[in-house]
């Protein structure tokens, strides 16, 4: 089968890949035309696990491009995976796809079947048929199929699907939908076909509800702070409830990335806009915003001044996995320890670049290249991602390397016992005081 798909994101990129991969016929456009450079080339622009072997195999299939003319063909399937961040009070901005489908109603020579993997508010389906037939003179068949891909594991996720979940109008766009599936994946998956107003707010909801989970768990955590309680075994309690389950119950520093932040902020501003407000995902938010305060303050009661002292921050990243730093809480912590005039050091495994782009303007943070060298001398230590590096950090390398080991660990990534020795803050468990 033929597809073009418009945008060449985490979502895009992946998805051109693994349609390529399953022998597919795939035109990737984006308007970037740097990126549009470096994929010909089979550079893969994000970092994903095993995306760039699977590219390396199949980049001569793909025909890349960055003119729309050229990537909307006559007998294809196009596949919007642009993004929609948020925008003004919290609406998603969709220039980019308004644009895309500019280019989709300017280029179509025939009827088209469009797929929307972005994250759109409810009613974008039926508002897309109509803008593209008011532009064209062609018929649009348009099918919503939100993608729920997690990066740092996109490419096992787009391969081994919770489910799937089509938003279809047509007999017409069921039938493509069960053709196109039917060859893609053999692996057992739920696939669940309702309305494309159903399956957008889909994707809105279980963002919300993932969200409200770990600020739920992230207040839970203040509380055991107070109580001597430990959050960690709090959740594994509650995670043996079926009805519960284990995921996203992971107490830390608050949720970021490109999603979550996004998702909630796009929910209360639909649910806003129908009148009804959604007070749970506002709280949610609150929780979060409050979360890295809560934090430093952590930091702050235990050193009245944090002038001239040297602060190793281990993680840059939103989470583990990942060189994407978008809403990332090391933005935010560090800024802060700058404003107090503490000196940082940092590393990640993957998004150093990506945030000293970002960060340029601050010339006190020095990037290494390894934790120990972050930990070297430092007067206190900051983790702000389960990256496997960190996990296997001991607390003899923290006495070792430091000047005073002092962790404060906003993952919880160590057990309160292995940290026998180490000035240990965790969130919403108890401290460890070196006897
Ligand atoms: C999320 C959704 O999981 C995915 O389905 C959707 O398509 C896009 O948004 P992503 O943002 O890539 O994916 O990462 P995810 O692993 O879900 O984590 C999101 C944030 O929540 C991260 O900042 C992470 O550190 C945080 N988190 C996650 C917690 O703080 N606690 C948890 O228990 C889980």
């Amino acid at each position: 089968m033929n597809f073009t798909v418009i945008g060449l994101g985490y979502v895009g990129l992946v998805n051109a890949v693994i349609l390529a991969v399953y022998r597919h016929d795939v035109i990737a456009y984006d308007t970037n035309k740097e990126k549009i450079a470096l994929l010909k080339q089979g550079v893969a622009t994000i970092e994903e696990p095993h995306l760039q072997e699977l590219l390396s195999q199949v980049k001569d299939d793909i025909r890349f491009t960055s003119n729309a003319s050229d990537a909307i063909r006559t007998n294809g399937y196009i596949v919007i995976c642009v993004d929609t961040p948020a925008g003004k009070n919290g609406a998603p901005d969709m220039s980019h796809f308004y644009a895309a489908l500019d280019a989709i109603a300017e280029n179509a020579s025939m009827d088209t079947m469009v797929v929307i993997r972005s994250t759109v508010p409810v009613g974008t389906n039926a508002a897309t048929k109509v803008y593209l037939e008011s532009k064209s003179p062609h018929k649009f068949d348009i099918i919503s199929a939100p993608e729920f891909l997690s990066q740092g594991r996109a490419i096992y996720d787009v391969l081994n699907p919770a489910r799937i979940v089509v938003g279809v109008r047509s007999e017409k766009a069921r039938e493509l939908t069960k053709r196109v599936l039917h060859g893609y994946i053999e692996r057992k998956f739920k696939l669940f076909i309702t309305t494309p107003e159903n399956a957008e707010l889909i994707k809105y909801a279980s963002n919300g509800f993932l969200a409200t989970k770990i600020s739920y768990v992230n207040t839970l955590a203040r509380l055991c702070d107070l109580v001597g309680g430990d959050i960690d075994d709090v959740a594994k309690g509650m995670a043996l409830d079926p009805r519960i389950g284990p995921d996203f119950l992971k107490a830390g520093v608050g949720y970021g990335g490109s999603c979550f932040p996004k998702d909630t902020s796009g929910l209360c501003w639909i649910s806003g806009s129908n009148s009804v407000p959604m007070k749970i995902i506002k709280a949610a938010m609150e929780v979060n915003e409050s979360q890295i305060a809560y934090f430093l303050g952590k930091i702050y009661r235990r050193f009245r001044s944090l002038s001239g002292l040297k602060v190793a921050v281990l993680g840059l990243a939103y989470k583990a996995g990942t060189e994407d730093v978008r809403n990332s809480p090391a933005f935010p912590i560090i800024k802060a320890l700058h404003e107090r005039n503490a000196y940082v050091i940092a590393y990640d495994p993957l998004a150093i670049d990506n945030f000293h782009d970002v960060m340029a303007r601050f010339t006190k943070i020095r990037y290494v290249d390894y934790p120990k060298d972050a930990l070297k001398d430092a007067d206190f230590a900051i983790i702000l991602t389960d990256a496997e590096e960190f996990r296997k950090l001991t607390a003899k390398d923290f006495i070792g390397a430091m000047h005073s080991p002092v962790v404060f660990d906003g993952r919880n990534i160590y057990d309160l016992k292995d940290m026998q020795g180490v000035e240990y803050y965790s969130i919403g468990r108890p401290s460890v005081k070196p006897s």
